[in-house]
């Protein structure tokens, strides 16, 4: 059976390259870098020379660069070490209804368990977060606003930096959820979203699993989440994960100043394959023609579901998804939809595809002819 892969959105493969640096780490460089020794003291060179080159990507200070164990740490890091700080003098948190469950989640347990008060700003039908509610939201009690840059189910991307300078004529904390965007959207430095604190997964841009980084203004000290060595300047304690570390550099280095999602190649696919889908009836788009990430392209469908849909499309040895992978497998409506007013029946039959590097126009071609078929038999099955 042939294997097409349409989720780089969920994850991307591991570069050769990227590999191919790692492997030292994996082996000869085994040294802690808090260690005094000379193997120890090897790998603290590592660490610091991984910190500089990414600062130099992102153009900030290698201070300002926390390393994590990726995207979901990255958000739980500036969410709840951020609100941690604030508690007591601001206690009202900004944030909105299609975050990714990393951000949502930590919201929902800051609210529950220690007495914040949150407000989720609605989106349009496009999934698109509107500055003006964002500004008729803050009051004296606000601390921190976190709003994605680019959402993973639908693609959208929103106005952070109009959401940023919001913020700051506020002097309101501004966190954003930057994970999908590194990659796929042009990059001049850190400081283009204007924000106090910007989360990164390098799993999205063909570095490893299991690495992020968080990058923090200086001079904000968010109360850390992990407590133990005073590892990442105290805010991040547990011995430095090193290839994850070198892996998450070097693919910023390759991938993220250059986007390794070539707009050029992989817009006209999506394309062809919103065309294709567009004509098929009972399928409404999610994804926006103008503000949207160029390799992502959802979709709900009329009488069906996102478990059979996606079945379905496996069965073809096609991979995509029924909105974040975290999700997937859940027979809960997608909550971006759901935001987003599609009616509940519909926002549990989404199907995202995301595109990369890798795919062709036969793939698309194959694809977009394959789901006419492929819909009508779970429509089928549902009868
Ligand atoms: C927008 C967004 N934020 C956060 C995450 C979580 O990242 P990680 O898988 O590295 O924990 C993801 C991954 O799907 C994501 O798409």
């Amino acid at each position: 059976m042939r294997s097409i892969y349409f989720d780089y959105n969920a994850t991307t493969r591991l570069d050769s390259r990227v590999q191919g640096e790692m492997e030292p780490f994996l082996s000869e460089i085994h040294g802690n870098p808090s260690s005094v020794h000379h193997i120890g003291r090897r790998a603290r060179a590592s660490l610091d020379e991984a910190r500089d080159r990414v600062a130099v990507v992102w153009k900030c200070k290698p201070s300002e660069v926390v390393f994590t164990s990726g995207g979901t740490e990255s958000n739980n890091l500036a969410i709840f070490g951020t609100a941690r700080l604030l508690k007591g003098k601001k206690n009202h948190l900004i944030t909105s209804q299609i975050e990714h469950h990393a951000v949502l989640h930590a919201f929902e347990y800051l609210e529950k368990k220690e007495g914040f008060h949150v407000t989720y700003l609605p989106v349009s039908p496009e999934g698109m977060v509107d500055p003006v509610s964002l500004k008729s939201a803050l009051t004296p009690a606000t601390g921190l606003v976190s709003i994605m840059t680019a959402n993973n189910e639908t693609g959208a991307v929103q106005p952070v930096a109009d959401f940023s300078k919001i913020c700051r004529e506020a002097s309101v904390l501004f966190h954003t959820d930057a994970v999908q965007s590194f990659g796929k959207l042009p990059f001049d430095s850190i400081h283009q979203f204007g924000a106090d604190l910007v989360s990164v997964c390098a799993h999205k841009f063909h570095g490893p699993k299991g690495s992020g980084a968080l990058f923090i203004r200086s001079p904000l000290l968010p109360e850390p989440i992990l407590v133990g060595g005073g590892h990442e300047n105290e805010r991040r304690a547990g011995t430095e994960n090193l290839p994850a570390i070198w892996g998450l550099m070097v693919a910023s280095e390759l991938f993220v100043r250059t986007p390794v999602f070539d707009s050029a190649r992989v817009e006209p696919l999506v394309a062809q394959l919103r065309e294709m889908a567009q004509s098929i009836p009972g399928i409404h788009i999610r994804t926006s023609e103008t503000h949207s990430l160029p390799n992502t392209l959802a979709m709900t469908v009329e009488k069906a579901d996102s478990i059979s849909l996606m079945a379905a499309l496996d069965l073809e040895g096609i991979c995509a998804s029924s909105g974040s992978a975290c999700s997937a497998g859940s027979l809960e409506p997608s909550h971006v939809m759901k935001a987003m007013g599609v009616p509940p029946e519909e926002a549990n039959a989404l199907i995202r595809f995301s595109l990369g590097r890798d795919n062709t126009e036969e793939e698309v071609e194959y694809v977009g002819k394959r789901l006419l078929q492929l819909i009508k038999q779970v429509q089928a099955w549902g009868k």
